[in-house]
């Protein structure tokens, strides 16, 4: 495909990138398939990932699953709260120190990685009381699931979108009483996390 653009640039983002290394000699095409597949995982795996978390974890949590489908204005607030709630595990953003500082009475070194976990922040009781419930009435204003800061993720209201709309057409289908069958899902090994490969529900009748 990059090979492809650079003979006939168009308005997308391959050619942008093209156009860039034509500025910026340190981008080469390597760099580019690498950054275009890391987006592809950043902006579809996750998503997709989101809108399965959604219906699983909504349809695990009848009674708020009986509310969102009673009243489908709860679902932008129904989306930030399974996401805090159910989303992302131990592990975390890396950050490299840029300097030495004190964290909690440890000393971190300059050079030295740390692990923001994401998960770990979303069921802070200092900031999400009994973070362990969830509750698509809670504020959700604090969760991170979509990072923070300078690099916080350009998608997020595109992803809340999707997945919200996931959500709904989900509840069009899904009658009550029906519940998934973990038992015939499939994970498959990604780091330390499993990923569902599948997510088997019994539609009830
Ligand atoms: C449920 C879906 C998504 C989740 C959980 C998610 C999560 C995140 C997180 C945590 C970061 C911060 C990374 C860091 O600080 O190092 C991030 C960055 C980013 N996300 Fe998302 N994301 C999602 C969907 C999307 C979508 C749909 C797009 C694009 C259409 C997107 C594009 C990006 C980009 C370009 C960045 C990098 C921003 C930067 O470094 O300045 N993401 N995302």
């Amino acid at each position: 495909m990059v090979v492809k653009r650079r003979a006939d640039l168009r308005e997308d983002l391959i050619s942008d990138l093209l156009r860039a290394q034509e500025r910026d000699s340190a981008l080469d095409e390597d760099d580019i398939v690498v950054l275009v597949s890391i987006l592809i995982g950043a902006v579809s795996e996750t998503t997709n990932l989101g809108g399965l978390v959604q219906i699983r974890t909504l349809l695990e949590h009848p009674e708020q699953l009986k509310r969102v489908r009673d009243d489908r204005s709860l679902i932008p607030n129904a989306v930030n709260e399974i996401m805090r709630f159910a989303f992302g595990g131990p592990a975390g953003m890396q950050r490299f120190a840029v300097r030495d500082f004190e964290l909690r009475g440890k000393t971190i070194r300059k050079g030295q990685m740390l692990i923001l976990a994401l998960g770990g922040a979303n069921r802070d009781p200092a900031v999400f009381p009994n973070p362990d419930v969830l509750d698509i009435d809670r504020d959700t204003r604090e969760m991170l699931v979509f990072g923070h800061g300078p690099h916080y993720c350009l998608g997020a209201n595109l992803a809340r979108q999707e997945m919200g709309c996931m959500l709904d057409a989900a509840l069009d289908i899904l009658t009550p009483g029906s519940r998934v069958r973990k038992d015939l899902m499939e994970f498959q090994p990604m780091g330390i996390f499993k990923r569902p490969l599948n997510l088997s529900i019994e539609i009830a009748s």
